[in-house]
């Protein structure tokens, strides 16, 4: 086809065969299969796990079966709650047994040190203090004999688990990972320069108190100066480095040699905004002792985590074996690193980094990703114009008339990536107004149709739509097609130099996108395929599939961490919407460039409309019980319960309140969906009703997240007290003395109770709070009260004395100065809860997962 113009040269004409129809399908096929061949199976995969048969012929390398041999050993002692005899004397015990063995086969050139810390302190945990009472630390330091370097690495899991849970993965199996390190370690004749420091700590989940007391008080704290620490928020598959440094890109130059990296810069940053509802030790370490170190967790099957399904079962032995090899590898690299004498020379920024598929890593600072990012966006800017030039010169349109369309196209475009998110964010605000929000929690694939198909048929209409209008239009199909292509990349490169600007590092995504579509277009520039319409396309198809492949592989890993985190992320939140804005952007960056394509296929108006045809199926499909979101055992909806008395006492001793409830708090957005079975307990009330009366709403708040929550959580009131275990807490004024004359006053309290306590403090009249023995922080930046201390001992069960300093300067002190509540929690005592709420309990669904206590609350005036 074509045609001589007056330059002399071939013009491609409009090109009047349009690919058949039928080929849409096996184009889109095409990408599906690439998906589910190379993505779904490397996000899975896990090396061949070793066992005990392997280990004479791998006497240097990680036997998976060993660790689970441990961690079979751990989980028989049942959940491990602060406090409880399991957690401070069993698993103690247990260690210092493991340690035992590992001593009887290191080798000659070693030494082996086990310390058991005890420690008291608190810290600030967002808005509350966090106070611990002799918690416990196991501390085994592996060095070799006469080796005098101050300088260690240090490698953290803990040990204990929250109440009810076998805490297999979270964090048992990081545990039985260490241990079975330090047994390869030790037992192998190989030199180490620095001193490790093996800290199994006993009390995260209570939360972070134990990395707290090591870091801040144990004798070997200063001498940590690299930390690999190992959590879990799911159980099993691959764990994922997503934290590193800070401002230490060396580390990262390690990490690179491990046999099995999975690791991003994106959840660094989802991390480090907040938007992920966790929290793990490396924060601890950083923020109380500057030690910059790597974070590494498990982060898929995320559905068991903190239930009592995190069990060893679903735990498998190949996940061992990758973590094993993992931490070994780095283990051994970080112990003979240079920088760890002297960390601070080798301190310079932030990195990005980023793995494929799991085959390689590759990282680079921030500042070489800035000046990669400007390269990139520059030369994709010549290219398209260059592509422009060419254009106007092969298809005889002046160059302005080039420009318009462009123009015209690059406005079609902006307007279809803004259609296209407008259309996900619809459906997110329809399926939570219908309250049929998460019916992905358990079938994934429904995200597909009720997303992604929305979204390809927001980018597509538009463009569809001018194509079908400017048939005869002068500049071919194949041109127009391109220059839909040009403005996507243009959006990108737009929106690559925002995200650039502000130092958001996750940039080099939009970065890979627009480089591989310029490495397509530079081929098809230098081949002159560009011509042709269908030439170009097969370069563009080849060069998409490595950057699909990579956006389908971080998108699908980000959907399998994301998904069962909506959960346990509270109830304000609409988590459609998460999901929404997440397909929107890796659609732009996996789709963005094939869905022009489809422009190449004859009934492309019908081709787009199927799109919007399947995603009304998919949200019909979701409606119905088949996008029921939870599952028994597997994908369960997560409650907590607490049965409690409370009691509230007036300033003359009397009491205004005194009853017995349930106070239930939903953690997921479908906090509704068993109504019908809660009201059967009793008459509900919303927490909320009671907060404009008392202080923290009168209720037994168990952390400051609940406070948050008070707006969906439940209070039921009911005629059973419950069955306490142990003494009600018993709170006495021991003394008050006064301070500088009448105005001000110390008030001396002392607290007995069960293992965990609450205590909220506030001041009454005109009363102003100075000063007070617990951490400082409120004080001094003056937040107002009332405060939130969240208490708890590991062995240590002596009363705890606190003061509390205030002033008064209008009134005396015969009107009420301070009142003060305290919770008592039974979190961990498995009897008095079958006694107490059982009953209860057996009113929730099956698909429910009720994490649940007997407790007390009181308050009184002093
Ligand atoms: C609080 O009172 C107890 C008992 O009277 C006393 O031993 C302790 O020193 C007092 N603490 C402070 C900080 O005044
Ligand atoms: C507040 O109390 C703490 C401990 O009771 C004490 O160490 C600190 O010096 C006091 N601060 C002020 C400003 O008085």
């Amino acid at each position: 086809m074509g045609f001589k113009s007056k330059y002399n040269i071939d013009v491609d004409y409009e090109v009047p065969k349009k690919l058949q129809w039928y080929y849409a399908p096996a184009f889109f096929g095409f990408w599906f299969v690439i998906y589910l061949s190379l993505v779904n199976t490397q996000i899975n995969h896990l090396p061949k796990p070793l066992t005990h048969k392997d280990e004479a012929t791998h006497p240097r390398d990680f036997i998976a079966q060993r660790a689970e041999d441990t961690l079979i050993e751990l989980t028989r002692i049942g959940p491990r709650v602060v406090g409880s005899v399991n957690n401070e004397v069993t698993t103690i015990q247990f260690f210092r047994d493991e340690v035992a063995k590992v001593q009887a086969v290191a080798n000659d050139r070693f030494e082996i040190e086990l310390d058991v810390q005890q420690a008291t302190g608190a810290y600030m945990h967002w808005t509350m203090v966090n106070m611990y009472q002799g918690i416990q630390n196991v501390v085994v330091r592996l060095r070799e004999k006469g080796n005098t370097n101050e300088n260690y690495l240090l490698i953290n899991s803990h040990y204990d688990s929250v109440p009810g849970s076998p805490g297999a993965a979270d964090d048992g199996s990081m545990v039985a990972t260490m241990l079975e390190v330090m047994r390869v370690i030790a037992k192998t004749d190989e030199s180490m320069d620095h001193p490790i420091v093996f800290l199994f700590n006993g009390a995260e989940e209570n939360p972070l108190q134990a990395s707290h007391a090591f870091i801040t008080q144990h004798k070997w704290a200063k001498n940590c100066k690299a930390l690999i620490n190992l959590d879990a928020a799911g159980n099993g598959g691959r764990e994922v480095l997503f934290q590193s440094g800070p401002n230490h890109p060396w580390l990262m130059k390690y990490y690179r040699k491990v046999p099995h990296p999975f690791a991003n810069t994106l959840g660094e940053e989802m991390f480090q905004a907040g938007l992920i509802p966790s929290d793990t030790d490396f924060r601890i370490f950083r923020d109380y002792g500057g030690v910059p170190g790597l974070d590494m967790a498990y982060i898929f099957n995320g559905y068991v985590y903190h239930t009592k399904f995190d069990r060893l079962n679903v735990f498998p032995r190949a996940s061992f074996q990758h973590t094993g090899d993992n931490v070994l590898a780095l283990t051994r690299a970080l112990a003979n690193a240079p920088e760890l004498d002297d960390t601070a020379a080798y301190a310079e920024g932030h990195n990005v980094f980023y793995d494929f598929l799991g085959w390689f890593m590759i990282f680079y600072t921030q500042t070489t990703s800035i000046i990669i990012n400007m390269i990139v966006s520059v030369v994709a800017l010549l290219a398209v114009g260059i592509s422009l030039y060419f254009m106007s010169a092969r298809s005889g349109c002046s160059w302005n008339a080039v420009l318009v369309r462009f123009g015209i196209i690059f406005g079609i475009q902006i307007v279809s990536l803004a259609l296209a998110l407008g259309l996900a964010l619809l459906v997110a605000v329809f399926m939570d107004g219908v309250e049929r929000s998460l019916s992905w929690f358990t079938q994934m694939w429904l995200i597909i149709g009720l997303y992604l198909f929305p979204i390809i048929f927001g980018m597509s209409l538009l463009p569809a739509l001018y194509l079908e209008k400017t048939k005869k239009d002068p500049l071919s199909l194949g041109f127009r097609i391109q220059l839909i292509m040009h403005s996507h990349c243009v959006c990108l490169v737009i929106l690559m130099i925002v995200l650039t600007a502000v130092e958001i590092r996750s940039a080099y995504f939009i970065m890979l996108s627009v480089f591989f579509d310029i490495i397509a277009l530079i081929i098809n520039l230098i081949t002159k395929w560009h011509r042709k319409a269908y030439w170009f396309a097969i370069a563009v198809t080849i060069c998409q599939i490595l950057p699909f492949t990579y956006f389908t592989y971080i998108c699908t890993a980000a959907l399998k961490t994301l998904i069962p985190m909506q959960g346990r992320s509270g109830s304000s939140a609409n988590p459609e919407m998460t999901i929404a804005l997440l397909m929107w952007l890796f659609s732009l960056m996996f789709a963005g460039f094939i869905v022009p394509l489809i422009m190449f296929f004859r009934k492309t108006r019908t081709i787009v409309l199927c799109f919007l045809a399947g995603t009304i199926l998919f949200i019909i499909i979701a409606v119905t019980p088949a996008g029921f979101p939870y599952q028994a055992k597997t994908s369960v909806q997560r409650y907590a319960l607490i049965h409690v008395h409370r009691v509230l006492h007036n300033a003359d001793g009397s009491t205004r309140i005194d009853e017995s409830g349930i106070y239930v708090y939903p953690q997921d957005r479908r906090y509704n969906i068993a109504e019908d079975e809660i009201k059967a307990i009793g008459e509900t009330h919303k927490v909320s009703e009671f907060c404009d009366e008392e202080m923290f709403c009168g209720m037994p708040l168990y952390n400051h997240r609940w406070h948050k929550a008070r707006e969906y959580s439940l209070w039921i009131p009911i005629s059973e007290t419950p069955a306490v275990p142990s003494a009600y807490p018993i709170l006495t004024l021991q003394e008050t003395t006064e301070l500088e004359g009448t105005t001000q006053r110390r008030f001396n309290f002392s607290l007995t109770g069960p293992d965990h306590m609450t205590i909220f403090v506030n001041v009454k009249n005109d009363a102003k709070l100075l000063n007070w023995s617990f951490n400082e922080t409120l004080i001094r930046e003056n937040k107002p009260p009332p405060h939130f201390v969240y208490f708890s001992y590991g062995l240590d069960n002596s009363a705890l004395e606190f003061t509390i300093d205030v002033e008064k300067t209008t009134s005396t002190f015969d009107t009420p100065t301070l009142e003060i509540g305290i919770g008592g929690h039974w979190v961990h005592h498995d009897i008095a809860r079958s006694q107490g709420v059982s009953a209860h309990l057996d009113r929730f669904p099956s698909y429910t997962y009720v994490q649940a206590w007997v407790g007390t609350y009181e308050s009184w005036y002093f």
